[in-house]
């Protein structure tokens, strides 16, 4: 295992961090699974099997697995395990509507994680407007009073907005790290590589998730990509791969693998023992700005998420149902994408709310033709 400075905190910390955002699951008495039901016995043995091999950065949140994942993961680390790790949780900012909320989530956390300090904790999935709404709600003393008080050691956030909104929120407090959506995909997507290297020239540490996008880098790989990988005289699986990618970067400091089986978990240790930075030659990077052309060539729709479109007057979220919309067939994933076009129709976003004012296409530097290509991701999605 590869092991990277925490910033200058003074320790150091396994380049692999344990999501746990994806345990194993019961498969119930239909053969169906629930998100919530964790396979507690099994996700015990993985924690503990990464920890026992060298994994020393463990990460959960509040609403993980339907709030069960905090339960689990404080379970895995009792009997000495816990001394073993730094302990990364989220503080839901969504539930909070008030100063008193900060303090109740914290002990809710503390109490179901059975731990009496968290070591990193970090304001969830911020974007613009979270901030602004819990910057007025003081979580800063918050953050403050907790830290005084024991009960966290470093604040931190995790991001999901743009690259302006990125900066701005890294430079309104002295975060002790940060935690951000990056894989050869999104490399120019919400932070990217330019706000990790934001970060990193601030030296506030970044850890990373969804580095295998969630899984479709792994999974119903074309025959073209698989080709392409398969073109370098070091055969390597996908996987390898977009973990190289990632960890090649000096300023990436945890990258975190959710991980659904133990032998995903196992495979994952293997290929971070090779973790070092700088280890890519140019030509393996070539070969990953190909793969990524062509990923990015198979999608239906040039929506480079400009959001000039926006807001429509009728609610329809334009950039984020083709995003669905190119995810489902890039990574032939229509059943997963499927899902979360489902959200947005839960939220009155979806395509079928679509008038044909054209007040969109008017605007589009690209040029798309939105109406009609509204009604053909409406109709692949659903
Ligand atoms: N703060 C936030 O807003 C936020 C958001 C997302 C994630 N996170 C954190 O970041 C962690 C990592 O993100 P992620 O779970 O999205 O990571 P990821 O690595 O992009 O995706 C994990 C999925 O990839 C697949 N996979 C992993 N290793 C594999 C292997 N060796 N072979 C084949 N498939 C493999 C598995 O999916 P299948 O088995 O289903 O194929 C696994 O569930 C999470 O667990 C969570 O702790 C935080």
């Amino acid at each position: 295992m590869y092991y990277r400075d925490f910033g200058n905190l003074g320790f150091k910390v396994s380049t692999f961090g344990m999501g746990c955002m994806r345990l194993p699951l019961q498969v119930l008495p239909d053969g169906s699974t629930d998100s919530s039901k964790i396979d507690e016995a099994e996700a015990i043995k993985m924690i503990h099997y990464a920890i026992d091999n060298g994994v020393n950065y463990i990460d959960t949140a509040y609403g993980y697995h339907g709030g069960n994942s905090e339960i689990v993961t404080g379970k895995a680390l009792k009997n000495g395990y816990r001394e073993k790790v730094k302990l990364a949780t989220k503080l839901p900012v969504w539930y909070a509507n008030s100063y008193d909320d900060f303090e109740r989530l914290l002990d809710e956390q503390l109490a179901k994680l059975q731990v009496d300090y968290i070591d990193f904790y970090l304001l969830h999935a911020l974007n613009k407007s979270r901030w602004e709404k819990i910057k007025n709600l003081n979580v800063i003393s918050f953050l403050e009073k907790a830290v005084a008080s024991g009960k966290i050691k470093y604040p931190g956030f995790s991001f999901h907005d743009d690259l302006s909104a990125f900066k701005s929120i890294i430079d309104d407090y002295d975060w002790k790290m940060c935690q951000i959506q990056l894989n050869f995909i999104d490399e120019d997507y919400q932070a990217g590589v330019e706000g990790l290297r934001y970060a990193g020239s601030k030296g506030i540490p970044v850890v990373i998730m969804e580095p295998l996008k969630g899984g479709r880098l792994a999974r119903n790989i074309p025959g073209d990509i698989r080709n392409l990988w398969d073109s370098y005289h070091v055969k390597r699986s996908p996987v390898e791969w977009a973990f190289r990618w990632l960890y090649n970067f000096p300023e990436v400091t945890v990258i975190l693998s959710g991980v659904s089986t133990m032998e995903q978990l196992k495979e994952n240790i293997e290929i971070f023992s090779k973790a070092a930075p700088n280890s890519m030659t140019e030509e393996e990077l070539n070969i990953v700005d190909k793969v990524k052309a062509l990923y990015e060539s198979k999608t239906r729709v040039g929506c480079t998420a400009c959001n000039y479109c926006m807001p429509c007057p009728s609610g329809v979220d334009i950039p984020r149902i083709f995003s669905i919309y190119n995810n489902a067939v890039m990574f032939d994933d229509f059943a997963g994408q499927a899902q979360q076009y489902k959200m947005l129709t839960d939220e009155g976003k979806d395509a079928s709310n679509c008038v044909e004012c054209g007040q969109c296409e008017s605007v589009c530097p690209q040029n798309i033709e939105i109406i009609e290509k509204l009604k053909e991701a409406h109709e692949a999605l659903t």
